[in-house]
């Protein structure tokens, strides 16, 4: 019986190629001289070159040169065995490889396999006709599971599928779990409704709250065709309703719709987590280079001058707190820490001198300083993708009145960040050691603040700084 059953027919050429309907024979053979046994040589080479995996990979890569050489190949040798429409998918992929167009890509990608693998899977099945023994079959066959009581029905079944699919058998649906449980998991159970015991209704409301196997696609077998049993199906879950007796043609054809379907579903769902797992890896990575970046930049200050790094890393740290208070989102609050880290880096610009004095500046020098700003802007203004970094170095001098530096710009006009710059940036000031003065104590600096409230700073920033202040019983938030 296994033997009789694996047997395949063998036709000739001519025959063969009728069944493949879905090419265009003329343009295929016309490529081949009309001769038709070199044709099915040509088709057999295509299905044995399936460049899927490569493609697959090169697309999760997004390695769009290479990508864009396979497609072109895919274009050419569908073009070459009459598969014009599959050719020409490749080819409109091919020029959005060329271009870079992600969108597109992104969003044809995965139907252009579908439609690959499908012409792979259906010539593939009908070469097997040719039974010529050089002949390595690629493609892996669909797997059913066949579950009915009539052992005659279910052997017949069993035979007339086992040409296209691989099929195994279950009288119950006790042994449909034996089978399952043995390792064998199908693309498709085919169920029978009516059984002694457990029937097809009660079968597949168990397989539907199982956590291993609750995904596996279903479709009953039944002589009752009425669409209120019909309907009844669906509702539990069955993807499909074939009648019995059955017809090996339209069987096929309704197999092969939910196969297709299920395919794509579980595609698309691998390819999401696949994605997710790369675009979390990538941004991981950027996120982390971006942060030795700006740790790189931070440290040509230390150079510079020890006091500036500390007062940089006190400032990042009093400005993420008030934002914390914005309720600023994990991104935003990295920015602000990056823009209080490198606030003063337009320092380095500075003579060493004047940066390290001990005593007053006088009006000369303190013009020279005052140019920090600017010459922060500039370093960091080629850093577009955080705009806030070069803002804070630029305008974290200006003041809320209007008589701030280098601009000065008023109230709102001041950007956020350097709003909030501010008065980290006096806070820091009035509670650290100078050479030419001590910290304040904190009533000071409390009295300070609600001083320039108005004038100095943004009222809200202020008043957040002084609710910290308020919080910070111990006087923690200072230079150590
Ligand atoms: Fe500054």
């Amino acid at each position: 019986m296994e033997k009789d059953r694996n047997k395949q027919e063998t036709m000739d050429s001519h025959a063969i190629l009728q069944r493949m309907d879905f090419l265009n024979l003329k343009v295929g053979l016309e490529r081949c001289l009309e001769d038709e046994d070199f044709y099915l040589d040509v088709l057999e080479a295509f299905v044995e070159e399936n460049l899927l995996n490569e493609l697959k990979g090169l697309y999760l890569e997004n390695n769009w040169a290479k990508y864009r050489v396979k497609v072109h190949t895919l274009k050419s040798s569908a073009a070459y065995i009459g598969a014009e429409d599959l050719s020409a998918k490749a080819k409109r992929m091919e020029l959005a490889a060329r271009d870079g167009d992600d969108d597109y890509i992104n969003r044809m990608h995965y139907p252009l396999m579908v439609k690959y693998e499908d012409i792979l899977r259906q010539i593939d099945r009908i070469l097997q006709l040719r039974g010529t023994s050089h002949y390595r079959n690629q493609i892996e066959k669909f797997k059913l599971l066949l579950v009915d009581d009539n052992e005659l029905f279910r052997q017949e079944s069993a035979y007339v599928l086992s040409m296209n699919y691989d099929v195994e058998e279950a009288g119950s649906g006790e042994e449909m779990y034996q089978k399952l449980d043995s390792g064998f998991i199908p693309d498709l159970i085919l169920l029978d409704v009516y059984m002694p015991g457990a029937d097809g209704h009660r079968v597949i409301k168990d397989l539907r709250d199982n956590e291993r196997y609750g995904d596996i696609p279903v479709a009953f077998m039944t002589a009752d065709n009425t669409p209120e049993s019909m309907a009844k199906g669906f509702r539990e879950g069955a993807s499909e309703y074939i009648t019995k007796p059955i017809n090996r043609e339209i069987v096929e054809a309704r197999i092969n719709r939910v196969l297709h379907l299920s395919r794509l579903q579980k595609s698309l769902q691998h390819e999401v987590r696949l994605r997710t797992m790369v675009d979390k890896e990538r941004n991981q990575r950027v996120a982390t280079v971006f942060e030795q970046i700006v740790n790189a930049l931070a440290n040509t200050i230390t150079a510079k001058d020890a006091y500036t790094r500390g007062h940089s890393d006190r400032v990042a740290k009093y400005a993420v707190m008030i934002a914390e208070n914005l309720q600023y989102d994990q991104e935003k609050l990295t920015y602000v820490r990056y823009a209080g880290m490198l606030h003063d880096i337009g320092m380095i610009g500075i003579p060493t001198s004047l940066v390290n004095k001990p005593e007053k500046l006088t009006e000369e020098e303190y013009a020279t300083v005052k140019k920090h700003t600017n010459i922060g802007s500039d370093i960091l203004k080629g850093i577009t993708a955080v705009p806030d970094i070069a803002g804070g170095a630029k305008w974290h001098h200006e003041r809320y009145d209007g008589t701030g530096y280098p601009d000065r710009l008023k109230a709102m006009d001041i950007p956020e960040i350097a709003r909030i710059l501010a008065v980290a940036d006096a806070y820091d000031s009035m509670t650290s050691d100078r050479a030419f003065r001590s910290r304040m104590t904190q009533q000071q600096v409390m009295n300070e603040l609600e001083k320039g409230i108005g004038k100095q700073f943004d009222p809200v920033f202020a008043n957040i700084m002084l609710e910290i202040i308020k919080n910070d019983v111990d006087f923690e938030l200072r230079e150590k």
